[in-house]
């Protein structure tokens, strides 16, 4: 039996003193090891202190001294050249950066970190740092009555964890049940404080079992690790956006997707074979319902062995790719780690040949129980090992397949633990570390092997890769789906929480099971389920083997007509929705966000789980209980208009709207600009026209930088995107638009852009560009629509 028990500590903090929890001692000696890293050497171990940036700090303990310049996987950056000053007095030891300043008191040494103004940003409680027998580390900090935590990747429950504990160890853990919020696929040991509207971010870079502790007092919280030792960063901040670039900055972020894979995207548990898929893609077709992407789950496989076809129901993938293709549908096939033990199989024969496989200590290679049944798992964390799987992807990019989907990634085993046993070896780069120490790792570096390896396959177009499990810093590589929930209601309603919590801890692109994975979904719930993935950054409806079908068209017309609607309504918010990806990968903010990191001085936004802001301007209010008409929608400051009726609504409160089957509610900000589009589908013939909704408002500049590129190649790394900052000022009864192309290196396909003009009077004065709109149409429902040629932009 595997021992894979971890040692809480107890609940209260005052009970941790009888245990052989020690604190980091008194200060013997500190030396600057170079201008912006400083090392203590206390009386039972070392505290190492570096500036990343003017605003990020990486503090790390260690009851050993432990070379500072190591991080993990996760992180991507270098300190930069800053210089720190140092001043002492009989408090302690003042370390300031342009942006912060620590004070390290000596006895016992303990650190706090303050803004620029002398507030405090973070400080440790009473107990501090520290560690005990099993090497088990841990940092208290103090909680304020004003702090709201937010982040942890994709925990369940509501969107505010202060009050939860949470575990982060990757766990196959199949259709988890609210209120059950702990260990999942994901481990993203990071989270944003927001405390009186002010922001800061701390990362714990260990990758072993960790514990985020923000329940057992009120006072303080804690966060500790199984192994490993105390690396923890901290973000100043000081507004939540700023907090989400710094934590981009150190962990990555998101590459630019390719547009097909934020289309409207088909799964199932499994469609088994190729008559199968080309009958699924023919009714799309014939249904009018847009679709760019369907997924093939582990039955496609000989014998679940990957890399390959059973030749029996997929008798020709090459022409099957071909056709798809042809009619602008992607293929999207399941890839899982576990090897199967087969002497016959090339891809074992390679991998034992290779010496790819995780081995024991002694040098028997581990085996578990999944899928294939007895398989072997490759060692990611060794960079030849990444690439030979890498490499072994040109086995489903030459029949012409871009995107990959890796599941099983915790790694999943059949056994009682649910994964590989924790005393197997991993390489880690020469520098060999137990499972136990690396296990969160694993999927994370699957995804970086897969996604480089058809990176370099695809030569110059985007790979888009789906993961289920993964670390801080998993954007780099994939978007994630948030594993089997069920088809209930409660599923769908902590969706959003987790979606939302794992966009604050630095994944853009994620979307739920749309419909629910287990169990049998309904029409109601897949309607209101798809009015929700409307709006999620990644959508695909998918369900599991034997569950009542859950395609578009499963539960009569009228459920059709809307999931149809809802889906189409996607394509049409695609071109704004590409905007805030581009957005995404370069400022790390992400596209689906919660109200508070827009308003975080409003409290009726810090524990708002049920609806979500698409950009800065944009409110989705899905509904999420069945037979429900209606529902409550916070708005907060400044004036607000229902997308579907037009109808004005004063921010600051609640209101309540109605909702039939046929609305999901949406409220646009007044002073915005949104741009839609009327595409079907995202790689069918594009229409001519990119409509620019304005929604003015009086003395106030509605903004919007417009981005666009060819949606399929990095030919944008070298400027070849088109990227317009829109403007319309509304002043006494006059709308001046302006636009301006910042970068024209790619033509948009669109040659005419219809310009929709919202809630104002037929007399309007309107110029673009400085020039009179004379030529404009004027609806009942206080519309002005006048049409722009693209020259004239
Ligand atoms: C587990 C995944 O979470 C699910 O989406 C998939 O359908 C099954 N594995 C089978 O591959």
């Amino acid at each position: 039996m595997q021992d894979t028990s971890f040692a809480i500590l107890p609940e209260n903090e005052n009970e941790r003193e009888n245990i052989d929890y020690k604190r980091i001692g008194s200060l013997v000696s500190y030396t600057l090891i170079e201008k912006n890293e400083l090392e203590l050497q206390c009386e039972n171990g070392y505290v190492s202190i570096v500036f990343y940036r003017d605003d990020i700090v990486r503090i790390m303990m260690n009851p050993k001294k432990v070379p500072s310049k190591k991080t993990s996987f996760a992180v991507v950056k270098e300190p930069e050249n800053i210089e720190v000053s140092i001043t002492e007095n009989n408090d302690g030891i003042l370390v300031s950066s342009r942006k912060i300043s620590l004070v390290i008191k000596r006895d016992p040494v303990s650190i706090s970190v303050f803004d620029q103004d002398g507030n405090v940003i973070v400080e440790e409680s009473e107990h501090g740092m520290g560690f005990n027998e099993k090497k088990e580390v841990i940092c208290y900090k103090k909680m304020e009555q004003a702090d709201h935590y937010y982040g942890f990747g994709e925990k369940t429950s509501f969107l505010d964890k202060r009050g939860e504990k949470m575990t982060m160890w990757n766990s196959d853990v199949f259709a988890p049940h609210n209120p059950e919020i702990d260990a999942l696929y994901q481990s993203i040991p990071y989270f944003m404080t927001i405390r009186n509207g002010i922001a800061h971010g701390i990362f714990l870079d260990n990758t072993s079992k960790t514990l985020f502790d923000m329940k057992s007092s009120s006072t303080s919280y804690s966060f500790s690790a199984e192994a490993g030792q105390l690396d923890y960063y901290v973000f100043a901040g000081p507004t939540p956006k700023a907090v989400l670039e710094q934590y981009t900055d150190i962990t990555g972020k998101m590459p630019l997707p390719p547009k097909w894979a934020l289309g409207y995207h088909q799964s199932r548990y499994s469609y088994k074979t190729e008559q199968e898929v080309r009958e699924l893609v023919k009714t799309f077709k014939e249904k009018e319902i847009p679709l760019d992407a369907i997924y093939l789950d582990i039955h496609y496989m000989d014998g679940y062995r990957v890399f390959t076809f059973d030749e029996e129901r997929f008798p020709n993938p090459e022409k099957l790719m071909q056709d798809l293709k042809d009619v602008g549908i992607h293929v999207v096939p399941i890839v899982d780690p576990g090897v199967k033990e087969d002497p016959e199989y090339f891809v074992y024969q390679e991998g034992i040949k290779g010496d790819h496989f995780c081995k024991y200590m002694e040098g028997n290679i581990y085996y578990g129980d999944v899928w294939p049944g007895n398989s072997a798992f490759p060692d990611f964390t060794n960079s030849d090992v990444r690439q030979w799987w890498g490499k072994n992807h040109k086995f489903y990019t030459d029949l012409g397949i871009e995107g990959i989907w890796n599941d099983m990634n915790e790694p999943a085993v059949f056994n009682e633990t649910k994964t590989m046993d924790v005393k197997v070896m991993h390489d880690n780069e020469g520098d060999p570390k137990t499972h136990r120490e690396l296990h969160n790792l694993y999927g994370f570096l699957m995804g970086e092997a897969t996604y480089e390896g058809m990176k370099h396959q695809l030569n110059g177009k985007r790979p888009f890769l789906l993961t289920r499990a993964g670390y801080a810093g998993v954007q780099r590589y994939a978007s994630v789906w948030t594993g089997d929930n069920r088809s209930f209601w409660d599923h769908l309603q902590m969706a959003l929480p987790m979606c939302m919590n794992l966009g604050v801890s630095g994944v853009p692109f994620c979307g739920p099971d749309v419909g629910g994975f287990a169990h049998d979904s309904n029409g109601e719930l897949l309607a209101r389920w798809t009015q929700f993935g409307t709006f999620t950054p990644y959508f695909r409806n998918h369900s599991v083997l034997e569950s009542i079908r859950q395609e578009p068209w499963s539960f009569g017309e009228e459920y059709e007509g809307v999931i149809k609607t809802y889906i189409q309504e996607r394509y049409v918010w695609l071109p704004y929705l590409y905007t805030l990806f581009q957005d995404a990968s370069v400022t790390g903010v992400p596209v689906m966000r919660p109200l508070v990191l827009e308003y975080p001085n409003d409290k009726n936004t810090f524990n708002l789980s049920d609806q979500f802001m698409i950009g800065s301007d944009v409110i989705v209010a899905p509904i999420l209980t069945p037979s429900t008409n209606h529902r409550v929608v916070y708005l907060p400051e400044g004036n607000w208009v229902n997308y579907w009726t037009e109808e004005k609504l004063a921010g600051g409160k609640h209101h309540l709207v109605e909702a039939d089957l046929n609305t999901l509610p949406i409220f646009i900000k007044e002073g915005s600009i949104i741009t839609l589009g009327t595409v079907k589908s995202s790689t069918e013939t594009k229409e001519n026209e990119l409509t620019v909704h304005i929604y003015p408002s009086e003395n106030q500049t509605a903004t919007f930088d417009y981005y666009e590129d060819d949606g399929k190649s990095f030919a944008y790394e070298d400027g070849s995107y088109f990227k317009c900052t829109m403007e319309a000022n509304l002043i006494n009864d006059r709308l001046d638009i302006t636009t301006n192309i910042q970068q024209d290196q790619y033509k948009p396909e669109w040659d005419n852009a219809v310009f929709v003009i919202h809630g104002v009077s037929s007399e309007l004065g309107i110029s673009v560009n400085g020039k009179e709109q004379k030529n404009r149409e004027f609806t009942t429902d206080n519309r002005i629509r006048l049409s722009l040629k693209i020259q004239d932009f």
